[in-house]
């Protein structure tokens, strides 16, 4: 089982204080000597370690920065690739939380990213290693928000950017996205999986950088959607909630929360008690992480054919289930499917709040629902639902879940007509 404890002494390969851990192995290597995704002993997952864990008041000194790079005391730099990211709304939504039925209940709304996703907190990060490193080529695999957010950062940074989609299963707001921003965009006829597997291989054979959430720089940036969490929820509520609940596709904001957690109670900032219970939410045709929460395993199964209408978490192979499976056992979290005809109830939900989302996102508050029903998650918590990506970026699948325009003469009294029926 991957070991996820921070105590271990600095290494030599250290740089200012940074390196990476096998989670696997414990093997350590040098941060931007050389360019590897995974451990070269065991082909494990790479972890991004800190001789210096921060704690609060290190973000308190930063103020000047806003969004991600307020966060530097527990990233590798100061500053990145930005555009600027992060420092998104955590929602209030009084109907919604009666109607649920739980004491508190805020949504954390990564869809207000520059480009439309929480995708943005990992870009700044990875393409500002990549100028580090001194790379031509970026890549990634995408079901879209990856692709877009990697798009517009390799386009501020000057660099050339790649994208491998599944054909016919990304939303268009996500290609239109990715093709104004320059990319160059491959469909293959394959699923996400599929895509992922041919990146890795083009990464391996040295013809891109890989910025998929494999990348563990990636990570670091969306350990600050975490630390917002904290932050503003304890601002707020004078304390810390309960319980997060988020979709989980690759699972690299689960590792990525789970991991800026594990960093402020080794730090001492943060109580063992007070780490939320982290909650996973996938879609019920493709759900390997559901089931290996289920049966207990430490790693999951891939799952060949997967399908659902949240096509953002349309993934059968979380790469970062190693990582994420401790984070929801170790706090207390579970994870649970849901229905494609209940993520898009949760959707109309939200909007009913004034919140829009794509219906990946919605899946967290549909999860809820369900947690609730079962009385898995009781009426006195305190929670927060992450809602992952904006509504504009699946603009079909919003019209779907919306009302039809009404179509009437030009002619106010056919119009009063109308309105009187
Ligand atoms: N929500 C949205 C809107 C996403 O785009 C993704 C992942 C997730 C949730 C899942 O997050 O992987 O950290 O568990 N989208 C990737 C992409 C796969 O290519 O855009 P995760």
């Amino acid at each position: 089982m991957a070991n996820l404890q921070l105590d271990e002494p600095v290494p030599d390969v250290a740089d200012d204080g940074v390196w990476l851990t096998c989670i696997e192995c414990g093997e350590t290597f040098a941060p931007f000597e050389e360019i590897r995704y995974t451990c070269d002993e065991c082909d494990g997952l790479l972890e991004v370690r800190y001789a210096d864990l921060p704690t609060f008041e290190d973000f308190d000194s930063n103020a000047i920065a806003d969004g991600v790079w307020r966060y530097s005391a527990a990233l590798p730099f100061d500053d990145g690739v930005s555009l600027p990211e992060g420092g998104t709304p955590l929602h209030e939504v009084p109907r919604l939380e009666e109607d649920l039925g739980v004491d508190r209940l805020r949504v954390k709304h990564e869809g207000m990213n520059p480009t439309g996703s929480f995708k943005d907190r990992g870009m700044t990060v990875g393409v500002r290693v990549a100028e580090k490193v001194g790379v031509d080529r970026l890549a990634c695999a995408s079901t879209g928000n990856t692709s877009a957010a990697l798009s517009a950062y390799g386009a501020r940074a000057g660099l050339e950017t790649l994208v491998l989609l599944p054909a016919g299963k990304v939303a268009a707001g996500k290609i239109a996205q990715a093709s104004l921003h320059g990319a160059r965009i491959l469909e293959v006829d394959g699923n996400f999986d599929r895509c992922l597997d041919i990146v890795q291989n083009l990464a391996d054979r040295g013809e891109a950088y890989l910025l998929n959430s494999l990348n563990p720089f990636r990570l670091e940036g969306q350990k600050t959607i975490g630390l917002e969490i904290l932050e503003e929820f304890r601002a707020d509520e004078g304390t810390y909630p309960d319980r997060i609940v988020l979709p989980v596709g690759n699972a690299g904001n689960t590792a990525a929360l789970y991991k800026a957690f594990r960093e402020l109670v080794e730090s001492g900032a943060l109580d063992e008690s007070d780490v939320p219970k982290l909650t996973g939410v996938q879609a019920a045709g493709s759900a390997p992480m559901v089931e290996a929460v289920e049966e207990g395993w430490d790693d999951i199964q891939r799952w060949e054919d997967v399908e659902t209408i949240a096509t953002a978490i349309r993934i059968g192979n979380p790469v970062n289930a190693p990582k994420a499976l401790p984070g929801i056992r170790e706090t207390g979290g579970t994870a649970v499917a849901v229905s494609d005809e209940q993520i898009t109830a949760a959707q109309r939900d939200l909007a009913g709040e004034g919140v829009g989302v794509e219906p990946a996102s919605a899946a967290s508050v549909a999860g809820l629902r369900k947690l609730r029903e079962r009385g898995v998650v009781d009426a006195d918590e305190q929670v927060v639902c992450l809602t992952t990506g904006h509504l504009l970026k699946d603009p079909d699948a919003a019209a779907e879940a919306g009302s039809d325009p009404e179509p009437v003469p030009d002619d106010t009294d056919a119009v009063l007509d109308l309105l009187a029926e």
